[in-house]
């Protein structure tokens, strides 16, 4: 079987966390069993058929090193997750445009390298999916990239929370370049959304019926310092949107980011607050706090995506592909209850939606 061939925009802590659980779950360990996978095998696919062919970043520390050693260099602050041999990959620079914002400028050390012919390099290593891996803030350099992407013949998956394949003038560009285009916003593997989400359905399917709820969060790493500038009410309004498809009433809903806390590194923690009532008008109300890792709750999404992009793109799939959007972000072009999103992603993996 011919190998995933994946290039990555961004090599931040998300992309740190792809590349160590590609080494991770790998040939080296097909004997250990996949814990931590949602999906060991999808549509045939394994994660050790997935390669990473070509990177791109703009820090002087990642830029002109193999890629083994940019996904561990700072600022990025992911754990070690897995021992990296080098990979054979030296980290293109790519033009800075939006990519960072003021305060994310004093923690990135932009190389003095020219810029690489982003669709050329895409093109010579005949990259089959480029993932968006930016900061959330950086909008013109996420479109950018998804116009060379297109110009290399590349599908494009926009894990930020750019609108990208929810935007219908893109997602009709890469209909017309016969190109598969998924996205916008990662949901996580853990996520908070997700978990608010389920929290709000089950209360509510039970009879409960909600008034008032939040989810914040804080957490370190540069995309919490990126979100604290520049994305933040972008962010809260994708969240709360998609918290508030959860309940079949309205109420009134919070959800997003907060602050940026600098020693927290790259754990993020999440707040909830849900208040109700239930029988003859008795309130109720829930405080939680979920603590995770942030960049390692991308890694089994982002391997399930990768590979569900392949299958479109071998099914000759053009445009916004809505099964994989609904599955896996959490601004799709059209959002869905999660059972129903869950149900149409099986369904198009065994060749049926
Ligand atoms: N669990 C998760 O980590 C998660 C979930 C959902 C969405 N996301 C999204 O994924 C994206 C990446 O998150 P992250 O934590 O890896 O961010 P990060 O800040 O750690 O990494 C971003 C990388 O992009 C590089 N960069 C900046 N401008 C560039 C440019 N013009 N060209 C090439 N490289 C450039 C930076 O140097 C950095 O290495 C964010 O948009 C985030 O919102 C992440």
């Amino acid at each position: 079987m011919a190998k995933i061939r994946v290039a990555l925009i961004g090599v931040g802590n998300c992309a740190s966390a792809l590349v160590q659980g590609l080494q991770y779950y790998g040939r080296s360990a097909k004997d250990k069993a996949h814990i931590g996978l949602k999906n060991p095998v999808l549509g045939g696919l394994r994660p050790e058929d997935i390669e990473v062919v070509a990177a791109f970043d703009v820090d002087e520390r990642k830029v002109g090193k193999d890629l083994s050693e940019a996904v561990l260099a700072p600022p990025n602050d992911v754990p070690r997750l897995a021992d990296l041999a080098s990979s054979n990959i030296v980290v293109n620079k790519g033009p800075t445009l939006d990519g960072l914002g003021e305060y994310t400028k004093k923690v990135v050390h932009v190389s003095d390298r020219q810029d690489a012919n982003v669709a050329l390099v895409l093109k010579e290593n005949e990259a089959d999916i480029v993932l968006n891996l930016l900061p959330s803030g950086a909008t013109k350099a996420s479109q950018w990239y998804a116009e060379e992407s297109m110009l290399a013949g590349s599908a494009f998956v926009n894990v930020t929370p750019n609108f990208i394949a929810s935007n219908a003038e893109w997602a009709k560009k890469y209909e017309n370049a016969g190109l598969p285009l998924v996205g916008d916003d990662l949901i996580d593997q853990v996520g908070a959304t997700t978990l608010h989400k389920t929290l709000l359905n089950l209360l509510s399917m039970n009879g409960v019926h909600i008034t008032e709820t939040y989810q914040l969060d804080v957490g370190g790493g540069t995309e919490s310092l990126d979100t604290l500038e520049r994305t933040r009410d972008m962010k809260r309004n994708v969240k709360t949107k998609s918290v508030e498809s959860a309940l079949p009433y309205p109420a009134a809903v919070v959800a997003g980011s907060t602050d940026y806390v600098d020693f927290m590194q790259n754990r993020r923690d999440s707040y909830f607050w849900i208040r109700g009532v239930y029988f003859c008008n008795v309130p109720m109300q829930m405080d939680l706090k979920l603590s995770t890792v942030d960049a390692p709750n991308a890694g089994s999404v982002l391997l399930d995506l990768i590979r569900a992009v392949k299958l479109a793109k071998d099914r000759q799939m053009k445009g916004a592909v809505l099964p994989i959007c609904a599955y896996a972000f959490k601004h799709p072009p059209q959002l869905m209850p999660l059972e129903t999103a869950e149900k149409l992603f099986a369904d198009f993996i065994a060749g049926e939606a």
